[in-house]
């Protein structure tokens, strides 16, 4: 089996995984970080979602060749409890959530957003999430919470 050098959340990560494992299997199972879910499976409800670079991926459709020497970043590397990301303040603010399932995939999403668009629109913010699934409906306070941590991060 080959052997994958992965950059997670700041660290250097050596994985030995078939070409197309799934980074979400890599993640989850391999390295233990359960903030990416698994919902789909077919990249298309978001729960499962990543940064590699700046972009927001799913992680359950992308394969562990293509994010090798890339910068990966999931929602337990974008803050931590003791110095949360201003979104994950914001959405704990808000309260921003239900069940709690899609939020990880939702706050990277977000998160692709403002490095992207600083300090978007309402509009933009839902057309934005337009890939990310609530089942609960938590959407609204999660726009919310979204422009809220925009206002903060430009201050
Ligand atoms: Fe990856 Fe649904 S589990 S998009």
């Amino acid at each position: 089996m080959p052997t994958y050098q992965l950059h997670i959340n700041g660290s250097a990560r050596a994985v030995s995984a078939e070409a197309e494992t799934p980074l979400l299997t890599i993640l989850r199972h391999e390295l233990g970080l359960s903030g990416p879910r698994f919902g789909c499976g077919q990249g298309e409800c978001g729960a499962c979602r990543v940064l590699v670079g700046d972009q927001s991926m799913p992680s359950c459709d992308t394969p562990v060749w293509a994010v090798e020497g890339k910068a990966v970043t999931t929602v337990e590397g974008l803050g931590s409890e003791a110095g949360p990301h201003p979104l994950q303040a914001a959405f704990l603010e808000a309260q921003a959530m239900q069940c709690g399932y899609c939020v990880s995939g939702i706050i990277i999403t977000a998160a692709a957003l403002l490095k992207r668009v600083p300090r978007p629109s309402e509009v933009e913010v839902r057309e934005a999430l337009d890939r990310n699934l609530c089942r609960c409906g938590a959407h609204n306070r999660m726009v919310r919470a979204i422009l809220r941590a925009s206002e903060e991060m430009a201050a």
